[in-house]
């Protein structure tokens, strides 16, 4: 298992739409662990693939608070099947460090997904689960959480982003 790299933006990979996955062998398997350990290590509640790079339809999301017994959850070519409601929730991403932004979102979601082995699974979720599966979803179709704001705050965003990685690269 590794750590990899988690993409910042404006980096322009964050905006690749992610493959669907068919190989569900063990470079697979290392990649789905690697994800895992990397959104440990940040640490965050969900880390998509495309955020280290990999263009493919994977994340993972463990939602349980610090005082919490862990729960993993992994959903490869995951597809949001129904969403109804709407619930405003202060979101952050890893891939925009110190952000954070109250975003609109549906209250609760079922998604179709399949498990680090294929396995077909339907989860309905409500709350900051049915909140995370919506943003790591976005990540799969190069979205980012600064596409749900307005334009002055998604520009001020922006700007402080480039800022900060032109500074990085001093
Ligand atoms: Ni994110």
């Amino acid at each position: 298992m590794a750590i990899r790299t988690i993409l910042h933006y404006p980096d322009k990979r964050l905006r690749t739409p992610g493959v669907s996955v068919s190989d569900f062998g063990p470079e697979f398997q290392a990649l789905f662990e690697d994800m895992a350990e990397t959104m440990y290590a940040a640490p965050g509640v969900g880390l998509a693939a495309p955020q280290i790079g990999v263009a493919v339809r994977l994340f993972v999301i463990d939602i349980a608070g610090s005082d919490e017994p862990s729960e993993l959850q992994v959903f490869v070519n995951p597809r949001i099947v129904e969403a109804v409601g709407e619930l405003c929730w202060d979101e952050g991403c890893l891939s925009f460090p110190g952000v954070t932004e109250e975003i609109v979102r549906a209250e609760r979601v079922t998604v179709h997904a399949q498990d680090r082995y294929g396995k077909p699974f339907v989860l309905e979720a409500e709350g900051l689960l049915a909140i995370a599966i919506q943003h790591e979803n976005d990540h799969l179709d190069g979205k980012l959480m600064v596409d749900h704001l307005g334009m002055l705050k998604r520009r001020m965003i922006d700007r402080a982003m480039r800022k900060k990685a032109a500074e990085a690269n001093l």
